[in-house]
Formats: C-alpha cells, sequence, structure tokens
C-alpha cells in the first residue's frame, strides 16, 4: 500500500473529493454523504445559497447574482476556502461537531494517480480547515481496487479503470501496489460535450446540460451498441432563433461522436498494457479489466472495451462509490495485509 495501514486505521473519516461528486465516510457511520461537487453562491453578499444537489439543479436556472461554483475541477481541489465551506454543508451540524470533539481529529482523502505536489498540498489544506489535525493520502487507484473487492495484495495482477468524469485512470496492480499506470484526461464530462457539439452542429440544436444524461439512457439498448433503436425524438433550443424546438436524432452518429473522445481510453489500456511485464499480463488474459467510477455506467462502454481488448471486463457492484468504500474499509481495519517476512538466512 501506498500509505501505511496503521495510519490509516487511525483515521476518523475519509473524503472523495470527486469533480463531479463529493463522498464522505465517517468511521463507524458508514457513506454519510454523496452529492454533486457543487455550491451556489450570492456574489452580492458572498453568502452561500445552497450546496451539493440543490446546487446543481440551479445551474443554468439562477438570476445573474447567484453563481454555481465547482470548486473540484479535473480531480484537484482548486477553490479550497469554496471546497471548504461546501463540505461543512455537506457534513451538517451534529456530525461536524462530532467529529470536532475527537482530540486529535484524522483524515484520509484519496487524489488521482498523478497529482502533483500542489494538488495534494490542496487536498490536506481543505481538510486541514476541517479542523484535521493529520491527513492521510491514498492513491484513488488503490482505494477504488481496495473498495470493489480486488485482491491487491495478492501476487498476481488485477488491472483496474477508475471512469471518473474528468479523468479515466487505468493501472496493474499486484502485491498491494501499482505496477504502471496511465491517466487519460477523457471521462463523463468529454462524453457529454461530444453530445452536446454532435447535436449543435448537425442539428443546430443547443442542449440544456441536465437533459445529457437522459440522451444517453434513450440511446441505451445499449448506447454505444448497435442494438438499440435506430433514432430518439430530443427537446432543445434552436442556436439560430433560439425557440424550443424537438428534432428526430440518428443514435448511431451520436454513438459515433461518443466513441470518438473514448479512443483515448483505449490508448491508454493499450500503454499500460505494453508496460506491464510478461507475467503479468498473462494473469491479466484471465482475470480481465475491472471498471469502476460513475462513467463506468455510461451504456455499452464495458461492451466496447470488451471487443477492442478481447479481454473480460466486469463493471464493479456500486462502481460510483469503489472509491470512497475502499477508503473506507483502510479505515475500518477491514483489509488484511499480506505478510512477507524476510526469509532467515
Ligand atoms: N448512469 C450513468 N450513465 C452514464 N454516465 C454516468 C452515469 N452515472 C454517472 N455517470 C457519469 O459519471 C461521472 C461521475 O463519476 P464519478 O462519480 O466517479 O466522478 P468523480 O469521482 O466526481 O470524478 P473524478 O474522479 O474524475 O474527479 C459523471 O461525469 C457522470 O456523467
Ligand atoms: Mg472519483
Amino acid at each position: 500500500m501506498t500509505v501505511s495501514l496503521d495510519q490509516l486505521r487511525r483515521c476518523h473519516f475519509a473524503v472523495d473529493l470527486g469533480a463531479a461528486r463529493t463522498r464522505v465516510y465517517v468511521k463507524g457511520a458508514g457513506l454519510v454523504v454523496d452529492q454533486p461537487s457543487a455550491a451556489a453562491v450570492n456574489t452580492r453578499t458572498g453568502a452561500l445559497m445552497a450546496v451539493g444537489e440543490f446546487a446543481e439543479q440551479m445551474t443554468g436556472r439562477t438570476p445573474s447574482y447567484i453563481r454555481v461554483v465547482r470548486p473540484v475541477s479535473g480531480g484537484t481541489v482548486v477553490d479550497i476556502e469554496m471546497a471548504q465551506r461546501m463540505l461543512r454543508h455537506l457534513l451538517g451540524d451534529p456530525l461536524r461537531r462530532s467529529l470536532r470533539r475527537k482530540p486529535r481529529l484524522r483524515a484520509a482523502a484519496c487524489t488521482p494517480h498523478d497529482a502533483d505536489p500542489l494538488a495534494q498540498r490542496a487536498a490536506i489544506e481543505t481538510l486541514v480547515g476541517l479542523g484535521a489535525r493529520r491527513v492521510e493520502l491514498v492513491d484513488t487507484l488503490v482505494a477504488a481496487a481496495v473498495g470493489c473487492g480486488l485482491p491487491v495484495e495478492q501476487p498476481e495482477a488485477s488491472m483496474i479503470m477508475v471512469c471518473g468524469a474528468a479523468a479515466t485512470q487505468i493501472a496493474v496492480l499486484s502485491l498491494g501496489n501499482i505496477v504502471t499506470a496511465e491517466r487519460v484526461p477523457v471521462g463523463g464530462e468529454a462524453v457529454d460535450r461530444a453530445i452536446v457539439q454532435h447535436l449543435r452542429h448537425e442539428h443546430a440544436l443547443m442542449l440544456p446540460s441536465q437533459s445529457v444524461r437522459p440522451l444517453q439512457v434513450a440511446l441505451s439498448g445499449n448506447g454505444l451498441s448497435p442494438n438499440g433503436p435506430a433514432s430518439t425524438e430530443i427537446q432543445g433550443r434552436d442556436v439560430a432563433t433560439g425557440l424550443a424546438r424537438s428534432v428526430r436524432i440518428d443514435t448511431a452518429a451520436v454513438r459515433l461522436a461518443i466513441q470518438t473522445p473514448l479512443t483515448g481510453v483505449l490508448d491508454g489500456i493499450g500503454k499500460v498494457l505494453r508496460d506491464c511485464p510478461p507475467d503479468l499480463v498473462a494473469d491479466l488474459a484471465d482475470r480481465g479489466i475491472m471498471m469502476v467510477g460513475g462513467s463506468a455506467l455510461l451504456p455499452g462502454f464495458d461492451q466496447m472495451l470488451r471487443q477492442a481488448t478481447g479481454m473480460p471486463v466486469h463493471i464493479a457492484e456500486r462502481p460510483d462509490i469503489c472509491a470512497v468504500q475502499g477508503l473506507g474499509a483502510m479505515l475500518e481495519g477491514r483489509i488484511r495485509p499480506l505478510n512477507l517476512d524476510t526469509l532467515a538466512a
């Protein structure tokens, strides 16, 4: 493990600050927060109007003096003060009070695989502002692998793919460590953007951001695979006139538009496999790839990977919360590390 499990067992709470969602696990209480990483601020007074689900619903619907901000971008906390305010509100008073009563509050957080020192510092500062005296950082890849039950501590290879909102991280793990890893800056947001751009170019239609997900669902049966419906009706706003309009769109063309950003993910998988020692690649051919993260739910994504790599592809049971559950398992001491004693000479 990248961080000592002993230190993690002493932590009282764990936070996964994602570009799309913030999740908090409190020792003994379980997952207490799973909300969008958004906050609505009154720009005249600086007051916080809403956080989480409420703030996200306000996106694009606010008067000019209310702004919906996202303190986490690309997997990094970019606005530490706002992230702290958001977390305080998401936790709520009773929980914060009970955490504050701990004599030496310790926190754990997961950070992206290639987080630079500045990004790590930002995550630590955010939690220090919440009262933590010590913060342990865990690689998201390790946390997610533990969370979905992969045998990370065993001397056999596991391949994990964390499909987040801002990026996709791919790694091969063995003996509790990352053997090779790659971070591709393509995630759920890039897929949503590809759909919006396609409709704008091909149909001169502007789509409200909230309806991108329903569109993906409409394409399912199964989204990226060709056995869904041939066309679907979609509501939007005409780019030129600004009036509401509905058009019938060809699902195959949307699938193609989605596939373009996803080829970057395939390149990432290829690179990880090329950098991996041959013995481990043999393990992987049997065990396949485990997909976690919210974007693993993109309909047909797993099928596309299966076709492109020829390897078995599995989706974790609750892919979106794997990373925070992995942190939780470490906090509760549910992880049994493999004991590698040095042999007597
Ligand atoms: N059912 C679904 N179908 C398709 N995409 C989905 C679904 N549910 C969630 N997503 C996508 O998953 C992404 C959120 O995933 P996740 O919660 O893992 O992100 P995050 O942890 O906040 O991001 P990151 O780890 O990149 O910082 C969003 O971009 C969302 O569009
Ligand atoms: Mg995440």
